[in-house]
């Protein structure tokens, strides 16, 4: 039997940043055959092509469908127990895609070599570097005519404010890649299009003389290999590990996902370095993760496929203790008890039923609408684990009620789904009109598909011309009020009554910061 200290220091629990199309499907798929859970693949593959036809309500439920089930895909590889968070990036981009990063203790950022860094990167490690959470960096798709590697370091370090650690260099791009060389076992892995299996240790050549790489590069590739590990070994020192863990510094390797070349590399220096279940905060104290109570929050809630029962499944990230089914727990928010009898678990793709879950497990608990985004569940104490945040949105419509004598199932829906977290609401304060604010685009198709057939209530959407909405605080009530006043139009009220700002574009946004120092514009605000 392992002792609570042991299941933690065997547990990874992590989630995939990069830009669509970089390659975190691709990615992922190959991590999980690492992890001998092969037939999930399908399911990804799946869920990749139901993003191409979104817009037919019949792929918005096979969707909502596929994505509990990659929402969570745990695997096992030497001994570690990973647990993988999707973080959906393409047209399904939404809230749920930050929020997922709350729960994770590493991040692996994916970057496609021939395009660099991109905005979504960009935007999902400003939600990393909120809680400091450790990155290691892929480049992928080195077999194709990319950006220089030096280049790309470069970006990470200005667009991203990073610093690099490579732990690997590749030789040769595109057509011409012909593998990467590994600092930490000055070894070469040969490229080999196509090689397709699983162990890729074949072609693994440890400590090669300068005869053997030219021989095996050819001498031009082999003088231009030399070079680069002299100018990259003095110009990048070592890796101090406590850098990476403090989120200044990420290690770095290159490869092919497609190709599996690089993969398992990336996965070994991910178990090497990658920080088992973090200490969490919560507004009182810090909890250990060995501590003997249970303790956990919820960080997403996925609504029932069925419309009949309105049961929903809710993500629980374990951070303390142990979770044992059955058990009555004491939810601070409403202060009441709440047993789970069927917690799932999330475990190569099957759903199955679990008994116990340890810190760095993530659970789906079956819940009739006790549970919330944010709320924590304890044995007894009353503490709430803070960094949950709403993102501010960066979508905007007015919903328009189709039907006034349906407007009380309107109101209803509308709540339910932002406390699931699909959108959040507003209230303009010149006109009380109503605002839907999302981060994706595909978020009002699920609203309005979902608004008809859960809560039979019929809505439209105008399009507003809004690009943010900020909550706006000041230590001066008389100077809050102000700002408010003069500009009534821009300014609407959260589901809490607090006050937001909402900016046409980024530069009168940032006239505003500069013309206001008095207000505080807050990008994000604690749920
Ligand atoms: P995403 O989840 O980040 O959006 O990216 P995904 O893995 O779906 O990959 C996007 C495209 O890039 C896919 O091609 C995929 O095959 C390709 N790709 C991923 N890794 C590599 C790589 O290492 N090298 C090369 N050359 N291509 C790579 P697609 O044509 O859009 O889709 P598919 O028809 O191949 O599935």
């Amino acid at each position: 039997m392992k002792t609570l200290e042991e299941h933690i220091e065997s547990r990874r629990t992590f989630g995939i940043i990069s830009h669509p199309d970089a390659g975190k499907t691709t990615l992922t798929e190959k991590l999980l055959l690492f992890g001998g859970a092969i037939h999930i693949a399908g399911a990804i593959k799946a869920k990749k092509a139901s993003r191409h036809t979104t817009s037919d309500f019949m792929e918005i439920e096979k969707q909502r469908g596929i994505s509990v089930a990659t929402s969570v895909m745990g695997f096992n590889y030497k001994d570690i127990k990973i647990n993988l968070l999707d973080t959906p990036g393409h047209k399904d981009f939404s809230e749920d895609t930050y929020r997922t990063l709350t729960a994770v203790d590493s991040s692996i950022m994916v970057i496609d070599s021939t395009k660099g860094v991109e905005t979504q990167t960009y935007k999902l490690m400003e939600v990393c570097r909120m809680r400091n959470t450790p990155i290691i960096t892929f480049i992928n798709k080195c077999d194709r005519e990319g950006k220089s590697p030096i280049e790309l370091l470069d970006e990470i370090e200005e667009k991203l404010q990073l610093q690099v650690c490579p732990f690997s260099w590749p030789i040769g791009t595109g057509s011409q890649f012909k593998g990467v060389y590994n600092f930490q076992e000055k070894s070469i892995l040969l490229f080999n299009p196509h090689k397709t299996e699983k162990d890729s240790s074949a072609s693994l050549i440890k400590n090669p003389s300068k005869e053997k790489l030219i021989s095996l590069l050819g001498e031009s590739d082999t003088e231009q290999l030399l070079e680069d590990i002299e100018l990259i070994t003095e110009m990048y020192p070592p890796l101090n590990k406590e850098d990476y863990l403090n989120a200044t510094t990420t290690p770095l390797f290159f490869g092919s996902a497609l190709n599996n070349f690089g993969v398992k590399e990336l996965l070994e220096g991910f178990l090497a370095l990658s920080p088992t279940p973090k200490e969490r905060e919560t507004k009182s104290r810090n909890i250990k993760p060995s501590e003997k109570t249970f303790s956990g929050f919820i960080f997403k809630i996925h609504a029932n496929m069925d419309p009949k029962h309105r049961d929903r499944i809710a993500f629980l990230r374990i951070c303390s203790g142990t979770f044992e089914r059955g058990k009555k727990y004491h939810h601070v928010r409403l202060n009441k008890g709440l047993k789970f009898s069927n917690p799932t678990a999330f475990m190569a793709q099957e759903k199955s039923i679990v008994d116990t879950a340890y810190p760095g497990d993530i659970i789906g608990l079956h819940d009739t609408g006790n549970l919330r985004i944010g709320d924590t569940l304890t044995e007894g104490e009353c503490i709430s684990f803070i960094g949950i945040p709403h993102f501010s949105p960066e979508i905007f419509n007015f919903i328009i009620n189709l039907d006034p004598l349906k407007s009380k199932q309107l109101n209803k829906g509308l709540e339910h789904l932002c406390e699931e977290g699909v959108a959040q609401l507003f209230t303009r304060s010149s006109d009380s009109k109503k605002i839907i604010g999302v981060v994706g685009s595909l978020q009002f198709e699920v609203i309005e598909y979902r608004l008809k057939n859960e809560y039979n209530a019929s809505c439209r959407f105008e399009n507003l011309n809004f690009s943010k909405a900020v909550w706006v605080q000041s230590k001066s009530p008389t100077d809050l009020d102000t700002f408010i006043k003069k500009n009534p139009n821009n300014i609407a009220y959260d589901q809490k009554e607090n006050p937001v700002y909402l900016a046409e574009t980024q530069w009168g946004l940032d006239r505003e910061i500069k013309e206001n120092p008095d207000i505080n514009f807050k990008f994000s605000n604690h749920i």
